[in-house]
């Protein structure tokens, strides 16, 4: 019998032309696997794109947006309006968002809830209190300032991006508490969800800008069995206390030279 998987992929970045070469070029799977999109696909036109090619071949598809998927276009008055854009396309493949309720799915260890999130950053990444903007300074002082700075806007009545992350941790903490205390989860997030995979980037400034220390707590709190995220370009899996944390982004082509496949398994599904 056939084995089912759970596969993942993030920061396919499709606006590099070797990048979308590459994907094409990506065997479909069996029909009865499902796969997790985890941010930084590109435009919204390259998100339609890409659930075009990946949907049809899928029993269930999964996408959370990455900085990169919510930088402003021309038309978007705000990041949340290029966010419902991509939202639209993810409903018309059918496609499961940080919006929708959580799917459970049958692994081959037992149910788990999936777990979409959009949590963004709050400058905490580094142990900064939050609200402080030390974080940020010592970061600007340093020269470093993320593109999103620029291309990033906070919808209203946030008045920051760190102040929209918290409106967004608050609302998932808030579903997260609903569940029951037996639920396991499978944790999606694009930015990485604990502080432990923060200290591998080679400029520790970039952590600033790639999480909050509001989720820190999450993976064991609210039992999870796998954390699937992306956004570092740095490939990644480890086990801590019994939870499994991937990195599975692709990158930009320069960066991976086709060394890293686009799709890696995160576990095996029931038959
Ligand atoms: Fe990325
Ligand atoms: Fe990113």
């Amino acid at each position: 019998m056939t084995r089912r998987t759970l596969w993942a992929a993030s920061d396919l970045h499709l606006q590099d032309p070797q990048n979308r070469r590459l994907v094409a070029e990506v065997t479909p799977s069996c029909g009865d696997d499902w796969l997790l999109l985890c941010g930084d696909i590109g435009s919204v036109a390259d998100l339609r794109w890409l659930l075009s090619t990946v949907r049809p071949s899928s029993a269930g598809v999964v996408f959370v947006p990455g900085n990169h998927d919510l930088w402003v276009g021309t038309d978007d008055t705000d990041s949340a309006t290029t966010y419902e854009r991509l939202l639209a396309v993810c409903r018309d493949f059918d496609v499961l968002t940080p919006e929708d309720p959580w799917f459970v799915l049958e692994t081959a260890d037992g149910p788990r809830h999936l777990v979409p999130l959009m949590t963004l950053y709050d400058y905490t990444g580094m142990g900064n209190p939050a609200g402080s903007g030390a974080g940020l300074a010592r970061a600007r002082e340093a020269g470093v300032v993320f593109s999103d700075e620029f291309f990033l806007r906070p919808p209203p009545p946030h008045s920051s991006i760190a102040d929209w992350s918290r409106a967004r941790v608050a609302e998932a903490r808030r579903r997260l508490d609903a569940l029951p205390p037996s639920a396991r989860t499978i944790l999606v997030n694009h930015h990485p969800l604990t502080a432990r995979p923060l200290s591998f980037f080679r400029c520790p400034h970039y952590a600033v800008w790639s999480g909050t220390s509001a989720t820190f707590s999450w993976p064991e709190r609210y039992g999870a069995s796998h954390v699937v995220y992306g956004h570092q370009h740095i490939p990644h899996k480890f086990v801590e206390n019994g939870i499994t944390y991937l990195e599975v982004s692709l990158g930009y082509f320069r960066e991976h030279l086709r060394r890293y496949p686009v799709l890696r398994a995160v576990c095996e599904l029931a038959r």
